[in-house]
């Protein structure tokens, strides 16, 4: 695909996942899209956890449910985990004098990465927010002080999964051009 607006228009959070298991290579290229994001002083804040063992997937799932929530996560073959690490002194002397959070901001960036390149390897993909920070923390083995940021559920959507319209601001909401 070589036009970047049809990929990111056709990326679209699933909820609806296959049973068909995701191929090695192609998570491996989505970590390698992801690890060539930009990011505030080079500082690459982020660390993935790839899950494709059922009975991990299984036991994961279990923190990414409640009060209703993420249920779609039972049919969903694969996950990323990520893991925000402490960045270089650099940015986060510019963070302390900036008041700003760039760590965030470049891990958002590298999942963008992550999502879109699944997209374009014909892969779907949901970013998760609404987790149990603690129970992953613990099943995967994670430092108490790391903090987890994003989980991103990976597979090959169901046939029955359409392209939705975006439901989106319009560029005159989130636009100001000063000429
Ligand atoms: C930081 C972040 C957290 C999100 N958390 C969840 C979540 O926990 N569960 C979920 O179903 N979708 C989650 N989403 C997906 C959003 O609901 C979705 O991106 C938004 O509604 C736009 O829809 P689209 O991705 O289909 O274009 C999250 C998205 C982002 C960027």
């Amino acid at each position: 695909m070589d036009n970047f607006y049809e990929l990111a228009s056709k990326r679209q959070s699933c909820r609806n996942y296959s049973d068909r298991p995701v191929e090695k290579e192609k998570l491996m290229q989505c970590i390698k899209s992801a690890a060539i994001a930009p990011s505030a002083c080079n500082g690459q804040p982020w660390h993935y956890t790839l899950i494709t063992e059922s009975e991990t997937v299984a036991k994961l799932v279990r923190h990414l449910q409640s009060a209703g929530a993420n249920r779609f996560t039972s049919k969903t073959p694969a996950f990323a985990v990520i893991t925000e690490k402490p960045t270089n002194a650099m940015a986060s002397m510019g963070e302390r004098l900036k008041d700003q959070d760039f760590s965030s901001m470049d891990i958002g960036i590298s999942v963008a990465h992550f999502v879109l390149q699944a997209e374009a390897l014909g892969l779907s993909t949901c970013i998760i927010g609404w987790f149990n920070e603690n129970g992953i923390k613990e099943l995967l083995n994670i430092k108490k002080s790391d903090r987890i940021r994003l989980v991103i559920a990976v597979g090959y959507k169901d046939d029955s999964d359409k392209l939705r319209p975006k439901k989106r601001k319009s560029l005159e909401d989130i636009l100001t051009v000063i000429e």
